[in-house]
């Protein structure tokens, strides 16, 4: 998710997750070839599983962005062919290339001929009038017979013109009976469900239907339900969130010595005490804190000494 899952955030994500397998934000092949590659594609080893995201519509370009990513060590490339905004539809790629699926079969056979780790989509069930399960299953087809074998589905179509990008996540309905019909139609394909979780038994009745779930906003505003995921479906143990943040803190101070602004990593933990006592002042000693020039470790352990000793 962009400005959100940065590696800092999925650094800490991780340890909250054992199993999930981590997202980057959506970065364009234009970007990687053109800019700073080795910066923007830098990430933990602890992030494995870790997938790339690239935006993009070039079948060249998009060849040589996974192979940038290959070569950094993701463990998959995913295309995003889900984004709505205006930047993204001006460069004819993110959802309107539904509206193309030989275009994005051409992207993933480019891809494919050029990495060895999966090539995978990240898609929604249609855009604007294109909204009926023969279309999604028409691009699900098209771009599978190039070898695609993994689709995430966030379960709303997306409105191009005239609704903003925040917009587009909560107003065109949700409809999960059509992901789950793909997936009793093309069993042989894994298909990923994605939009509007934030509840335990929500994942388990999706996954009665669908091979597994993707979570956004919940898993980043109140990343505990990770652990509550990996309890349930993985007897995890869970750990305290004092004890996640112990570990964060030495990630943080070893980001600090490299550079790296305090605000930056601790933007992220701000959801790590809701619903508990002192969540509140957590959050607001650390967004009145953390960005104060020079900020350093103590600001997070100040933080933590405004809670109550078992959270
Ligand atoms: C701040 C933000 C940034 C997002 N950025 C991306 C992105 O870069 N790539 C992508 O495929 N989806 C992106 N999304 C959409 C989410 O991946 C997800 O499809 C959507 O929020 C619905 O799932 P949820 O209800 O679990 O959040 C973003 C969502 C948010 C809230």
């Amino acid at each position: 998710m962009m400005d959100w899952t940065d590696r800092h955030c999925r650094y800490f994500l991780r340890l909250l997750s054992p199993h999930a397998r981590l997202y980057t934000e959506m970065l364009t092949a234009a970007s990687l070839i053109h800019g700073d590659a080795a910066r923007l594609l830098q990430f933990n080893k602890e992030e494995h599983p870790v997938a790339l995201q690239l935006g993009g519509c070039d079948p060249g370009m998009m060849s040589r962005a996974s192979r940038l990513g290959e070569l950094q060590g993701y463990d998959e490339i995913n295309i995003n062919v889900g984004c709505p905004s205006d930047r993204v539809q001006s460069g004819q790629f993110g959802a309107c290339l539904m509206g193309q699926p030989e275009l994005v079969a051409a992207c993933v056979a480019a891809m494919r001929d050029v990495v060895t780790i999966p090539v995978t989509i990240k898609t929604r069930i249609g855009i604007d009038d294109h909204d009926s399960y023969e279309f999604l299953r028409h691009f699900i087809d098209a771009v599978a017979a190039a070898g695609c074998e993994t689709f995430i589905v966030h379960a709303r179509k997306a409105i191009l013109e005239g609704l903003s990008p925040k917009d587009n996540r909560s107003v065109p309905r949700l409809d999960y009976s059509r992901v789950y019909r793909l997936k009793q139609e093309r069993p042989d394909l894994t298909i990923v469900l994605n939009g509007g979780i934030t509840t335990i038994d929500q994942v388990r009745e999706h996954l009665s239907h669908v091979d597994a779930v993707m979570i956004g906003r919940q898993a980043y505003q109140d990343p505990w339900f990770l652990t509550e995921i990996e309890q349930v479906f993985h007897a995890t143990p869970v750990p305290g969130r004092h004890e996640v943040i112990e570990q964060m803190a030495v990630y943080i101070e070893h980001e600090l010595a490299q550079g790296v602004a305090l605000k930056h990593m601790t933007r992220h933990l701000l959801g790590l005490f809701n619903g508990q006592p002192g969540a509140r002042l957590w959050r607001r000693y650390l967004s009145e804190n953390a960005h104060r020039p020079g900020a350093g470790i103590d600001v997070l352990y100040s933080a933590l000494g405004k809670l109550p000793k078992v959270a």
